[in-house]
């Protein structure tokens, strides 16, 4: 799977590139990233990417024209244009699922005061958040989205990982988890764990997985029962 990334400041790029399991999926060739500095397609003579908002007020907006010309460069495939954005829908797990099964998708980073509204409403297929708050730029958005995309892709976790028993891949999120030791400043294991009982063991993580979302998310455990009640998972 490709991502290109549009965005006025490619160097960020390069802790994605470099580290962990997504940098090693990167050289493996699991994943391709291609940055693509949005102010090299500035027709402007300094090379400038940002305007004063009409209407007046604070703050500068990302223009049209080094945005545009630059999708049409690089989006040769007429793939999926995602722009991270604090007023899109907030990403979840089912959507990256959804995600993980496109060939290429752009990313389109904002700073600044955002992007006139124009290439969002004309040449952007969706918009992305991934919080609702607002962040100086989209930069890190992308990275969160591409991360979490990326360890769907086939291979890209070992084979002793799987993000099917994460948090948030069947609703629920994950039970207690315990390694050694076995008792750490009086804190034990529970023992159905050292049993060997597989059966028990999978019932114990079932109640765990229950207890922890109504523990720790009521919003997602009321989701979690209105599906069972209509006769869901
Ligand atoms: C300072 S923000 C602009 C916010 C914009 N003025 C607004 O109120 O909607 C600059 C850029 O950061 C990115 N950004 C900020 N918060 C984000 C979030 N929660 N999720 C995704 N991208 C975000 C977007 O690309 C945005 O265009």
């Amino acid at each position: 799977m490709k991502f290109i990334i549009l965005t006025l400041f490619p160097e960020s790029f390069d802790f994605l590139k470099s580290y962990g399991v997504i940098g090693k999926a990167i050289q493996n060739n699991l994943i391709e990233l291609e940055v693509v500095n949005i102010r090299d397609y500035s027709k402007n003579k300094h090379k400038k990417v940002d305007d004063e908002i009409y209407g007046g007020g604070a703050g500068m907006l990302m223009t049209c024209q080094p945005i545009y010309d630059c999708l049409q460069d690089v989006n040769k495939n007429k793939s999926k244009v995602i722009f991270m954005s604090p007023q899109g829908k907030v990403l979840t797990q089912k959507k990256c699922i959804e995600l993980s099964q496109e060939k290429e998708i752009v990313l389109l980073c904002g700073h600044y005061e955002g992007v006139d509204s124009r290439i969002i409403n004309h040449y952007c297929d969706e918009e992305i958040s991934i919080g609702d708050y607002v962040m100086t730029g989209g930069e890190l958005a992308s990275m969160v989205l591409i991360d979490c995309v990326s360890r769907m892709i086939d291979d890209v976790l070992g084979n002793n990982e799987s993000y099917m028993t994460d948090s948030h891949y069947n609703l629920l999120l994950q039970e207690d988890s315990y390694t050694r030791p076995r008792i750490f400043n009086g804190y034990e294991v529970p023992d159905v764990l050292l049993s060997g009982n597989h059966k028990d063991i999978e019932n114990w993580r079932e109640k765990s997985r229950i207890e922890n979302t109504k523990r720790k998310r009521k919003d997602i455990y009321k989701k979690y029962l209105e599906e069972k009640n209509q006769g869901g998972s």
